[in-house]
């Protein structure tokens, strides 16, 4: 046990962890890791005492902030109570955010899978899919992340797949609205939505009866917040409907009020037939991902077998948290807190575009937003490619040095930094964190054209 008497420095801890464990997404020798002591609501404190604000919520999960005593307090009892059960019993935790989740997605989506992540809501979502329409391809995008395991890995557009390739099979990609650098040549006023004929084209190339699903994320989140014209949505409802294959909506990011909205379909009155979700159901607390399918979907699996399974579907602990936590959404009114303090936010990144010559693009919905920034605004040439290595990130390295050494937590990809509040933040808070980031495209202007 982790007691006062034994607690490690700062850097003890960075030190075990790096000896015995293994981090994400990265070469072992290469990482920096802040050690994190203690946090509450937009900040948290590393081992040396340091504070930091959170600009993205961690990993754009820990949706209601730091430390919530109302979700704290409900994972003690649930620990009291029963930390776990056999997934093949019913229990009170499970059944009650089943019927919350039923209440608060759109439409008819009334029937929950419960798993531990967004990667796993994902596979047995492609599994639903292909068991409900007996049907095997899958249409998702480029320029997308869908989670880590093979199946989600394949449905995942950006170069994270390419390192475990080959995987999945049936999986083909499409181009995104991604209208600052739009792929036809268009601007979005301009624009014929050339990227959702090509769709249809692609759907017609692959055999429309071929296809179980189209998996789109509600906005775009750790690739860049490509926010789609508002038809965008509509438009691939129609044309899910007119080919019978499924709509899901991987809200795993984009969910639970990110865009000021429960879920980011909503804010274009959409309702797709599966919604993936996971980090803002339960705010990071503890694991936790489901997949809520339409009425459709759920008389099926009446009749005939679901194959899918997890130990831990239906956590009890996980399940109590997930109650807990969307109590505080809607007793804290967090998701019209995002949507007002969103407002300020947007009106604040225009201001850093107009003021520095190194932000080519802003880009914003609720608290989810990026600021894009260029070497040069008339060429829009990013200040690092995409998938940029070694010294073609000299530069986005040293905003990120700046900002931590600063006491700014947020997560900076490529050419792209975000920021993604709790969604309890306050608009001074907000200008708190962004007064970093002001200062920190200094160090991208003098490197700009100007
Ligand atoms: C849109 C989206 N889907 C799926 C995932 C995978 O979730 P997890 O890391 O919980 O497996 C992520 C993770 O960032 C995500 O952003």
């Amino acid at each position: 046990m982790i007691t006062k008497e034994n607690t490690m420095t700062a850097e003890e801890i960075v030190q075990s962890s790096k000896k015995y464990t293994f981090f994400s997404w990265a070469v072992q020798s290469e990482v920096n890791p802040i050690p994190i002591d203690r946090a509450e609501g937009v900040y948290f404190w590393d081992a040396d005492g340091k504070r930091y604000i959170d600009f993205s919520s961690q990993l754009m999960n820990l949706n209601i902030g730091h430390q919530h005593p109302k979700v704290i307090e409900a994972i003690k009892e649930q620990a009291d109570k029963l930390c776990f059960a056999h997934p093949g019993t019913a229990t009170e935790p499970r059944g009650r955010l089943g019927e919350s989740l039923a209440e608060i997605t759109p439409g008819n989506l009334n029937k929950t899978f419960f798993c531990l992540g967004g990667a796993e809501a994902n596979e047995n979502a492609i599994k639903m899919a292909r068991m409900y329409t007996g049907r095997h391809k899958i249409l998702a995008q480029y320029i997308s992340y869908h989670g880590a395991t093979h199946g989600a890995i394949a449905l995942t557009g950006d170069s994270r797949r390419w390192a475990v390739e080959p995987t999945m099979p049936g999986v083909v990609h499409t181009l995104n609205p991604y209208c600052y650098r739009c792929p036809f040549g268009w601007t979005r006023d301009t624009c014929h939505r050339e990227c959702i004929d090509h769709i249809e084209e692609v759907i017609q190339y692959e055999g429309p009866e071929e296809i179980a699903a189209i998996f789109l994320e509600g906005v775009v989140g750790s690739n860049g917040i490509i926010v789609p014209p508002d038809d965008y949505w509509p438009r691939m409802r129609e044309i899910c409907d007119k080919y019978g294959i499924l709509l899901i909506s991987d809200e795993v990011m984009s969910g639970f009020g990110r865009t000021g909205k429960w879920f980011a379909v909503d804010n274009w009155n959409v309702v797709p037939d599966i919604i993936t979700m996971a980090k803002g159901v339960t705010a990071g607390y503890v694991p936790l991902g489901a997949v809520v399918v339409s009425d459709e979907i759920a008389q099926h699996f009446e009749d005939n077998k679901l194959s899918c399974g997890l130990t831990y579907s239906g956590h009890p602990l996980s399940c109590a948290t997930g109650v807990a936590t969307i109590e505080v959404y809607k007793q804290d009114g967090l998701i019209d807190n995002a949507a007002e303090v969103g407002e300020h936010l947007g009106q604040r990144l225009e201001e850093l575009k107009s003021k520095h010559n190194s932000v080519g693009a802003v880009r914003y919905i609720g608290l989810f937003s990026v600021i894009e920034v260029v070497k040069d605004k008339m060429t829009k040439t990013p200040m690092a490619t995409r998938n940029a290595k070694g010294a073609e990130l000299a530069t986005m390295n040293e905003v990120g040095k700046y900002l931590r050494e600063n006491g700014l937590f947020t997560f900076i990809k490529a050419n792209m930094i975000f920021i993604v509040p709790p969604l309890s933040i306050t608009k001074s808070q907000i200008d708190e964190g962004l007064e970093i980031i002001d200062q920190a495209l200094d160090i991208t202007d003098a490197v700009a054209k100007a």
